[in-house]
């Protein structure tokens, strides 16, 4: 979401006469737009802080969670900051850049009644693959997480706003959009929720996938999984964290379902869909955490076979209730689990791509490849493809289409493969 952030920030700063630059040492404004969900993130934006303080003073912004979760504390911090701008609060930058030059107050971490979305210009050109919030903030409190205090509560956009979003992402040039969300599948700007959002999108002409990301299995609906095995743009991946494979850890964690609940939806899932790839968030280490409890999450992936998965240490957040249990995991452990964990999920990861090698396979081209002659997109499980391209192709008439290319190789996170 931050990328979509970003992009949307670009938008409105586009009307007041910036452009973008990648130049750090030649830019008027600097914005770093931040991610507070585990220590190391959000202790990086300190570093770039630094970093950017030997540069000729750009006018210096932190926009994004850590923005909103520590406020002025960002410029005590780190006094090269002019401006300080939550996520809710970023349509307001041209005006709060313009107050900074008169000195005025720096820090806007409101979140105001107005939504954003209102008061944003439309999206500006994105490429083949670009996403689109159409929900923030979240209401679940689990135990460990500072997003509902740093997105604040949760919000759906209107689905008229969705759909002619995404008419104009597709008139500019986009064929796939992933739906953001914190909590994604929790969407209620129709009667339908998300599934009947996925439904009316599948209809925009030249919209030709269709993701959404990130998810939670207690807002899995019947809808939305027949949604899975009807609707044809609807691609065969699902990003679904499950968190741990313990139903005492995720009763800590307050995820407020337990480990049946998640393989029924699974099940149900590759009923309709029975290509699906599913993909996962794991954190080791909650406070808690037996060996034991860690070894029954080793068994559900085991059980599960995931096609990709994202893992962490836990990360103690301040003002989340996970932070306070006296019960913490040494360091030392959670090193030890992440690195057993993370090797099953890469040998998963390697099988589930080997399947494809000598095979034909759709992607969608999005990004111009590092090493000449190479061009990288993805497949409809959201595998990354480095593709190698035969000279006789133009590789800017290829970019934003979708074409079968023959799969060579796999490795745990992509695959190669060349276009002949
Ligand atoms: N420590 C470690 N990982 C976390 N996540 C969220 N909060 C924490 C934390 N305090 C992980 C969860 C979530 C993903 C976006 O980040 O796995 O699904
Ligand atoms: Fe955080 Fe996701 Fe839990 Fe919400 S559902 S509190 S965003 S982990």
């Amino acid at each position: 979401m931050n990328i979509y952030d970003s992009d949307r920030m670009a938008d409105i700063l586009a009307t007041d006469g910036y452009s973008r630059t990648h130049e750090v040492e030649n830019a008027d404004l600097v914005i770093l737009n931040t991610c507070h969900i585990r220590e190391k993130a959000a202790e990086k934006v300190y570093s770039e802080l630094g970093r950017l303080r030997k540069n000729n003073k750009p006018m210096v912004a932190v926009a994004g969670c850590v923005a909103q979760a520590e406020g002025e504390e960002v410029i005590r911090r780190a006094p090269n900051v002019d401006l300080v701008v939550g996520p809710q609060t970023y349509h307001r930058l041209p005006e709060l850049l313009r107050n900074v030059n008169q000195n005025k107050n720096s820090v806007d971490i409101d979140f105001p009644l107005e939504t954003k979305f209102s008061k944003l210009p439309p999206p500006n050109k994105r490429g083949a693959s670009a996403f689109l919030t159409i929900q923030e903030g979240c209401d679940k409190f689990c135990a460990f997480c500072v997003v509902p205090y740093t997105r604040g509560a949760e919000y759906s956009r209107p689905v008229r706003e969705i759909i002619s979003e995404a008419e104009l992402l597709v008139e500019s040039g986009a064929r796939e959009i992933t739906l953001l969300g914190q909590n994604v599948n929790a969407y209620h700007g129709c009667s339908g929720g998300l599934a009947e959002l996925i439904r009316n999108l599948d209809t925009i002409e030249g919209l030709d996938r269709i993701r959404y990301t990130t998810s939670h299995p207690n807002d899995v609906s019947d809808n939305l999984i027949a949604a899975h095995g009807e609707v044809s743009s609807l691609m065969p991946y699902l990003h679904l964290p499950v968190q741990s494979g313990s139903n005492s850890i995720l009763k800590k964690m307050n995820r407020r379902h337990v480990i049946k609940d998640y393989e029924n939806i699974i099940k149900r899932l590759r009923a309709v869909r029975p290509d699906l790839a599913l993909s996962s968030d794991f954190i080791v280490g909650h406070p808690g955490e037996t060996e034991e409890d860690f070894e029954e999450t080793i068994s559900l992936i085991k059980r599960v076979n995931f096609a990709q998965a994202y893992s962490f240490k836990y990360s103690a957040r301040p003002g989340t209730p996970a932070a306070k249990l006296t019960d913490q995991v040494s360091e030392a452990v959670k090193v030890e689990r992440l690195r057993r964990l993370q090797e099953l999920v890469g040998l998963q990861q390697l099988e589930y791509n080997k399947q494809f090698v000598g095979k034909n396979m759709p992607v969608l081209l999005d990004r111009i490849g590092r090493k000449h002659g190479q061009l990288a997109g993805r497949t409809p499980y959201n595998q990354a493809v480095h593709v190698r391209i035969s000279d006789h192709f133009n590789q800017n008439d290829l970019l934003g289409e979708i074409v079968m290319v023959y799969v060579e190789a796999a490795r745990p996170s992509s695959l190669s493969a060349s276009l002949f």
